[in-house]
């Protein structure tokens, strides 16, 4: 069914603001720009990401909608068919939408949380191939996809059925505990040898909560973290590992207040030993958070009479 999460598009308050994070923070590469929006690469894909100003009307500052690939027009029609035949109003994408995706057709619907949730197949390729000065490693992704995102799930069986069933995701594993003092029960799934793709624990600020990108050498993990530092981007948790996917990452806000995580090191899934579990923490060291950290002590007063 799915083969990887082809795109991600964002509708945002701020252009520039955006432009300069995604290039200067996450070491991504704009590929194409027009009025009211830019694209931008990671991989050999020729987009990856469409970040585009606020239409009238809309809450801008959210996911505006996932982009999820499958491998040819044959595999479109057999999910348009399971969907409509489980009821979902499944509506041809047009032409023109298919060509500011860059994709040969898609189609799109509406997921239980009611994100945008489109399907293509056919993504063009980067003419050139992708090379970042920042991100030096380069970013897992390619056939594994652009990485993963964490979404809205009022109706958290609605949403994993949905998924599961319908789109053929397949259960890695969950992580059930208390983080912080807050309950996290989180469902995390795969559609290729990535350990997730997609996951989702209930209710949500915003449709999205965030999104992965993945490199190849833990240090531009850490030079990542420089930059964000450096400009002044919120830290949401530093670095830290998780139990499930092994990823090493660190979280922080985007422009638009949802999180991103920058990871290395996240572990692959073989379907044919692979062995769901439930997970009793988030984190197997690290991703705490920064206001968590012991203030730094003012420094004694001098003793009188020195200097
Ligand atoms: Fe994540």
């Amino acid at each position: 069914m799915i083969g990887q999460l082809g795109y991600l598009a964002f509708e945002v308050g701020d252009l520039a603001v955006w432009e300069s994070f995604a290039t200067g923070v996450l070491g991504l590469e704009v590929a194409r720009r027009w009025a009211g929006g830019f694209s931008l690469r990671m991989d050999g894909h020729a987009q990856r990401f469409f970040v585009t100003s606020g239409t009238p009307g809309a809450v801008p500052d959210d996911l505006s909608a996932v982009g999820w690939q499958v491998a040819d027009e044959a595999a479109l029609e057999a999910v348009a068919a399971r969907l409509r035949g489980a009821g979902h109003d499944v509506v041809e994408g047009t032409a023109e939408e298919a060509a500011a995706r860059q994709v040969v057709r898609l189609i799109h619907l509406r997921d239980p949380g009611g994100i945008r949730v489109e399907i293509a197949f056919g993504p063009a390729r980067g003419e050139a191939p992708f090379t970042s000065s920042l991100a030096r490693s380069g970013f897992v992704a390619d056939e594994h996809g652009l990485g993963h995102l964490v979404i809205n799930a009022p109706d958290p069986a609605a949403t994993g059925a949905f998924y599961q069933e319908l789109l053929g995701f397949r259960l890695s594993d969950r992580i059930v505990c208390q983080f912080y003092g807050y309950p996290v029960d989180i469902t995390f799934l795969h559609t290729n040898a990535r350990h997730h793709s997609l996951a989702f624990g209930g209710q949500q600020e915003k449709r999205l909560h965030h999104f992965l990108l993945e490199v190849k050498s833990l240090d531009d993990v850490g030079a990542a973290l420089d930059r964000a530092v450096g400009a002044g981007v919120r830290i949401a948790q530093m670095i830290g590992r998780h139990p499930n996917d092994r990823m090493v990452s660190f979280y922080a806000f985007t422009p638009s207040g949802f999180q991103f995580e920058y990871g290395w090191g996240g572990r692959l899934v073989d379907d044919a030993t692979w062995e769901p579990t439930v997970h009793d923490r988030i984190s197997e060291w690290g991703h705490h958070p920064p206001e968590r950290y012991a203030p730094r002590r003012p420094k004694p007063p001098k003793p009188e009479g020195t200097t």
